[in-house]
């Protein structure tokens, strides 16, 4: 089955001293979201894929819910159950959590 959706969580770590997703946590979220899935028994419909760095960096980590394109930074893995819950299940974004919509010129990967 082809998911229909995917949680796109940022793994990349940039140069020592400049921040970036992976040291920030990316790695635990990406395990939180894809063991969530798999006990809310979505991972068919739903998938949460690792990428390289989403050109937003500070302040992560960042993911992105795509298709609709809804962003979330600074997530930790004690956040995911709800943003399942709410967001992926219930169709509300965790407004409280997500992030504005960057630019399509700020999405260059460092
Ligand atoms: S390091 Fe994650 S968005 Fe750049």
């Amino acid at each position: 089955m082809q998911p229909r959706r995917m949680i796109l969580v940022c793994q990349n770590e940039r140069a020592a001293g400049k921040e970036s997703c992976r040291p920030s946590g990316g790695d635990a979220l990406l395990a939180a979201f894809k063991l969530a899935l798999k006990e809310r028994g979505l991972k068919g419909a739903l998938r949460a894929v690792g990428t390289s760095c989403l050109g937003q960096c500070a302040g992560g980590p960042h993911c992105v819910v795509w298709p609709e394109g809804v962003w979330y930074r600074g997530l930790q893995a004690a956040d995911v159950a709800e943003i399942v819950e709410q967001h992926l299940v219930g169709g509300r974004p965790v407004e409280r959590l997500r992030a504005p919509a960057p630019p399509p010129e700020s999405l260059q990967a460092e």
